[in-house]
C-alpha cells in the first residue's frame, strides 16, 4: 500500500543489516553426522513451506532428502494473474524494507526488487476523499499536523520502537536459537510488553498511549482495513505490523513475489511433489540398535493416484483451519485436530480492467488530473470496499508510465464480500475484464485471543503456520520457517541450550 511516512532507515537498522551479512555460524558439524534425519516432508509450497525447505537444508546439510508437497500452485497466497499484456499481483504484495529474510532470499536467488513507481494515497470516507496526499512532503506534513497534531509523528515513533524489538529475532536466529511456541518467540523479541500487545486490541493500546479517537478512525482504521480487512479491534501486535506496512520504502519482487517460492525450492534442492496430503500417521519400527524409532507416514493424492511415504521430520506449512487444508492426524496421543479453533478472514481481491467512476469517490475534477493510486477507506457505513488501488505490473517495463485515470487500466478492489454487479457499476463506468479471487487471507483477529496453536504438534512434527495468529505476513512465515528449522535441528540433536532461552538480549550483547 501507499506511503504516508516520514521514515528513513535509521542507524539502528543499518547496524542490523550489517550484522546480517557477517559470517553465518557453522552448521551440521561433524559429530552430528552419524545421526541425521534421512527424509523430511514439508506440506505446502507457499513462502512458509519453501523458506522452511531452504532453512532445513541449511540446518541438516546435503544428506537429507526434502520433499515439499503442494496441492495447488507454488506460491500459495502469493499469486499473480495475467490481464491483457501484463501480470499483476493478486495476493500478498508489499514487503517492508526491514524484512531481512525476504531481502536475503532475493539476494541469494539473484532476483532484483521491482522497479519503484511513485504512488499517492487518499482516504475515502464512503462519500468523499477526506485526505489526499500531495506531491509535496511538507504539505502533507502540515495538513496532518493541522488535523491530527503530533499523532502521526508519535505513531511513527511508536511503530519504530516496536520494530526495534522485533528486529532482535534476526540476531537470535543467526546464533541458532529457537522457540517452542509463538508466545515464547514473541516474548523473546519484546518480553511482557509484546505479549500484552497480543492480548489487547490496537484501539485499546493506542488509546492508552494517548492517540486520539479521530486519528484512530481517520488514519489507523484505514490502514488495518487495507492490510487485514479488519477494524482497529485486531490485536495490537498484528496492528503494529499493519502500521509498519504503511511505512515508506515498501518493495516487491520483480516478476512477482511468488518467484521467491520457486527459487527457494530450486535452491534448497528439494523435490516438489504436486499432491494433496490427506493424512499423517505415526509408525513405530524397531531400529538396528534395538531401540524403536518413530516415523511419520504421509499419505497423499496426486495426479497418479494416492501414495504414502515415511519421514523422520514433518513440517506443516499451511493453516490447519476450516477451508484451508484438511489433514487427518491418526495415532497421536494426545490427538491432533485437523482444524484448530478460529477462522480465517475472507478478503476478496477483484482486479478490474476498466474506467473508474470518479464520482463514486466524490471527486469532481477531470479524471486525467486524478493522480491518486491508493485509496484507503474508513470504517464507515458507506464503504463496502476495504481499499481500491491502481495496479502496476509485477515487472515494470523500461518506458512504463502509470496510465492516467481517464484511461482504462487495472484497478484492484479489496472487499470482504464479492462485489455485486451493481457495486461494480457504481465504482466503474465501464470494464472489459473482471478477475476475482476469494482468499481466506489471514486470521480473523478476535480478542480475547484464543489459544494460539503450538509449533510442536509431536516430537518431530511441526506447525509453521501457527505464527499467523500473532500476525500474518510473508516475513512472519519466513521467520517461523527459520524458527521451525532451528527447532527441528535443536530437538533432533537434543541441544536444549538453544531452545527457549531467556534473556538472550543481554546475553548476546557481549557476543556482538
Ligand atoms: C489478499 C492478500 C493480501 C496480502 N498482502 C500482504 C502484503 O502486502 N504483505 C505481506 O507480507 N503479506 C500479505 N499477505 C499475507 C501473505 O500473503 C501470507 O501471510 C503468506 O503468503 C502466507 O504464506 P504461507 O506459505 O505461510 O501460506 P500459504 O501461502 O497459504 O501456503 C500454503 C500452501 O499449502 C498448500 N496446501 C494446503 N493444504 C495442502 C495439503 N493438504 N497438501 C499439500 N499442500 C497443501 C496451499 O495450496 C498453499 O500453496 C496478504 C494475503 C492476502 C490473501
Ligand atoms: C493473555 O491472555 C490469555 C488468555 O486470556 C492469558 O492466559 C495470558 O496470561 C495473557 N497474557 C498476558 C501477558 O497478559
Ligand atoms: C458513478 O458514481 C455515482 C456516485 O456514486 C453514481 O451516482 C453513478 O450511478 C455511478 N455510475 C455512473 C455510470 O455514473
Ligand atoms: C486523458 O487525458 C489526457 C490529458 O488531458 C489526454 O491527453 C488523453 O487523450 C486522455 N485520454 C483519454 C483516453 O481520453
Ligand atoms: C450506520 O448505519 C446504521 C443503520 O443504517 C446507523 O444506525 C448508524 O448510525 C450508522 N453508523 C455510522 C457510523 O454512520
Amino acid at each position: 500500500m501507499g506511503t504516508m511516512a516520514l521514515h528513513t532507515l535509521s542507524l539502528r537498522a543499518l547496524l542490523v543489516l550489517g550484522l546480517w551479512h557477517t559470517g553465518r555460524r557453522s552448521l551440521a558439524s561433524a559429530p552430528e553426522l552419524q545421526n541425521q534425519p534421512k527424509k523430511i516432508a514439508v506440506v505446502g509450497a507457499g513462502i512458509g513451506g519453501t523458506a522452511a525447505a531452504y532453512y532445513l537444508r541449511q540446518e541438516f546439510g546435503t544428506g537429507v532428502k526434502i520433499d515439499v508437497f503442494e496441492s495447488g500452485l507454488v506460491g500459495g497466497r502469493l499469486a499473480s494473474v495475467k490481464i491483457k499484456d501484463y501480470e499483476y499481483e493478486m495476493g500478498g504484495s508489499v514487503i517492508h524494507p526491514l524484512n531481512l529474510h525476504m531481502k536475503h532470499f532475493v539476494e541469494i536467488l539473484g532476483i532484483p526488487p521491482r522497479k519503484d513507481v511513485p504512488s499517492k494515497m487518499a482516504i475515502f470516507d464512503g462519500k468523499e476523499l477526506m485526505f489526499e496526499e500531495s506531491d509535496w512532503y511538507i504539505i502533507n506534513f502540515i495538513r496532518m499536523l493541522w488535523r491530527y497534531g503530533f499523532n502521526l509523528l508519535r505513531m511513527q515513533v511508536w511503530v519504530e520502537s516496536i520494530l526495534d524489538k522485533f528486529m532482535r529475532i534476526y540476531q537470535y536466529q543467526q546464533y541458532g536459537y529457537s522457540f517452542s511456541s509463538v508466545e515464547r518467540l514473541v516474548h523473546a523479541m519484546g518480553s511482557d510488553s509484546f505479549l500484552t500487545l497480543m492480548n489487547q486490541t490496537l484501539e485499546e493500546t493506542m488509546m492508552g498511549e494517548g492517540f486520539s479517537q479521530v486519528f484512530l478512525n481517520d488514519i489507523v482504521a484505514p490502514i488495518t482495513r487495507v492490510n487485514y480487512g479488519q477494524s482497529v479491534r485486531i490485536n495490537a501486535f498484528v496492528g503494529a505490523v499493519a502500521l509498519a506496512g504503511a511505512d515508506s520504502g515498501l518493495w516487491a519482487v520483480d516478476g512477482g513475489n511468488k518467484r521467491v517460492c520457486s527459487g527457494l525450492l530450486y535452491h534448497s534442492k528439494s523435490e516438489l511433489i504436486p499432491a494433496r496430503v490427506t493424512s499423517i500417521s505415526i509408525k513405530v519400527r524397531p531400529s538396528k540398535t534395538g531401540a524403536t524409532a518413530s516415523f511419520y507416514e504421509v499419505s497423499y493424492v496426486g495426479e497418479s493416484g494416492s501414495a504414502h511415504s515415511l519421514y523422520d521430520v514433518v513440517v506443516i506449512a499451511t493453516p490447519l483451519h476450516q477451508g484451508m487444508s484438511d489433514i487427518t492426524f491418526s495415532g497421536f496421543s494426545p490427538p491432533i485436530p485437523s482444524h484448530f479453533p478460529g477462522r480465517y478472514h475472507q478478503t476478496v481481491s477483484t482486479l478490474v480492467h476498466g474506467l473508474l467512476n470518479m464520482s463514486y469517490l466524490g471527486a469532481t475534477g477531470p479524471a486525467s488530473a486524478f493522480k491518486v493510486s491508493e485509496v484507503l477507506t474508513t470504517d464507515s457505513n458507506g464503504s463496502f470496499i476495504s481499499s481500491l488501488s491502481s495496479l502496476d505490473p509485477v515487472h515494470i517495463p523500461e518506458d512504463y508510465k502509470r496510465p492516467p485515470s481517464n484511461e482504462t487500466k487495472v484497478w484492484k478492489v479489496f472487499s470482504s464480500q464479492p462485489l455485486s454487479q451493481e457495486q461494480l457499476q457504481n465504482i466503474f463506468l465501464s470494464w472489459d475484464s473482471v478477475t476475482e479471487n476469494r482468499w481466506l487471507a489471514y486470521p480473523e483477529y478476535r480478542l480475547p485471543s484464543r489459544q494460539i496453536p503450538p509449533f510442536i504438534l509431536h516430537n518431530h512434527l511441526y506447525y509453521l503456520s501457527a505464527v499467523e495468529w500473532a500476525a500474518s505476513a510473508m516475513e512472519m512465515s519466513a521467520i517461523s520457517a527459520r524458527n521451525v528449522a532451528l527447532l527441528a535441528h535443536n530437538r533432533w540433536h537434543e541441544q536444549d541450550g538453544k531452545i527457549d532461552q531467556e534473556d538472550l538480549q543481554t546475553r548476546l550483547r557481549g557476543e556482538l
